[in-house]
């Protein structure tokens, strides 16, 4: 099987390459503007890598396209702050330069796997989202925040179309609040403040002994998917041979792994004040409370509270998290750890 992983080096996509090659004899053609998370996989020669952008490239991607017989179009602005300052960048990338490689896959009959996301479920009263019933709700245009789950929304919607009118294989997953090793980036730029996700987020504030900044209150709660949990689950959705899963849409999350904003922020400095590698550390970060319209600007709106229904995933997939909270937090957090001190 060959398959083509366009931001191959973003946070699923060098995670998904690393365990395909050690897993698999799949060929996998990769592209990214960057490399520097690729280092386990450049070398193997399953694993074709082309340094480029996917809205300059396009010759190339069409030549892979028509190579290869999955197409995995991973890239994307996944970080709410740049939602709400750089919309049209996130429309731009999101919606408009992916829309042109699903019709690729339409124009040569190839199999797409598609990442949708769990924020298209918006502000949904369910208790758990179910792929395929739950409503998804938005709140006003001028909370721009909602630009990034409505760009994805519609990409749904128009891929979901192709299948029904034009006959395109596709699987779409969602996955919830994934973390592990290579997340995002940390920084210690305060114009960048609110550039990562909320993990990366507070593992810079305490490498940097600065205040872990909860947004109005941290009472908000997210589901936390350890990434190799993921990863297994995107892997047999790939393998599906017989189709089973063609048009189907699977939550890819772990709704044991619940907590609140601010559990989160106790439990990663808690880990990080008690690991040996920090005893150096004189001051440690204060827990504080900021509003989201000083953190994030006029235009956030949050999501109270999101727990995915796995059901699906658990009988059509025959897959299930295993990875609880704090071994989730544990690892990831190592990862920084590690990397911080080499
Ligand atoms: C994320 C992003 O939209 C995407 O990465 C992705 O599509 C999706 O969710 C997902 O991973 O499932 P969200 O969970 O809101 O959205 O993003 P985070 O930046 O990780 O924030 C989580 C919560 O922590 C939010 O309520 C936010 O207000 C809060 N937060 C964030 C803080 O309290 N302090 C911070 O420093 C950062």
């Amino acid at each position: 099987m060959k398959i083509l992983i366009l931001g191959v080096n973003g946070f699923i996509g060098n995670s998904l390459a690393a365990r395909i090659l050690e897993e698999k004899d799949w060929e996998i053609y990769g592209m990214d503007i960057r490399n520097d998370k690729l280092e386990g996989c450049i070398g193997n020669k399953n694993f074709h890598f082309v340094e480029g952008d996917i809205s300059i490239n396009k010759e190339w991607i069409e030549y892979h396209v028509k190579k290869c017989d999955v197409v995995m179009p991973l890239v994307a602005i996944a970080t709410p702050a740049t939602y709400v300052r750089e919309p049209l960048k996130v429309f731009e990338l999101d919606f408009e330069e992916n829309l042109a490689i699903v019709r690729l896959c339409v124009k040569y009959k190839k199999r797409l796997i598609f990442p949708s996301t769990s924020e298209v479920y918006g502000m949904c009263p369910d208790k758990e989202f179910n792929e395929d019933e739950s409503p998804l709700v938005l709140g006003p245009i001028r909370k721009q925040r909602w630009i990034y789950s409505a760009s994805k929304q519609l990409l749904d919607r128009v891929i979901w179309a192709y299948g029904f009118q034009r006959g395109l294989k596709f699987t779409l997953f969602r996955p919830f609040n994934w973390i592990g090793p290579k997340l995002d980036e940390l920084t210690s730029d305060p114009e960048k403040e609110g550039s990562s996700r909320v993990v990366t987020q507070f593992i810079s504030s305490l490498f940097l002994s600065e205040p872990i900044r909860l947004v109005d209150g941290g009472m908000q709660r997210r589901c936390f998917t350890y990434v190799d949990d993921g990863i297994e689950c995107l892997i047999k959705i790939i393998e599906d041979r017989d189709g089973r899963l063609n048009g189907e849409i699977f939550n890819i999350g772990n709704p044991e792994n619940e907590a609140t904003i601010k559990d989160l922020a106790h439990k990663l400095r808690e880990l990080f004040m008690n690991h040996p590698s920090t005893k150096h550390y004189k001051k440690h970060s204060e827990i504080i409370e900021v509003y989201s319209k000083e953190f994030y600007g006029e235009g956030y709106q949050d999501i109270d509270f999101r727990v995915p229904s796995i059901k699906k995933a658990k009988e059509m997939i025959g897959w299930e998290p295993k990875v609880d909270l704090d071994t989730a937090l544990r690892k990831t957090l190592e990862y920084y750890l590690e990397s911080n001190l080499k």
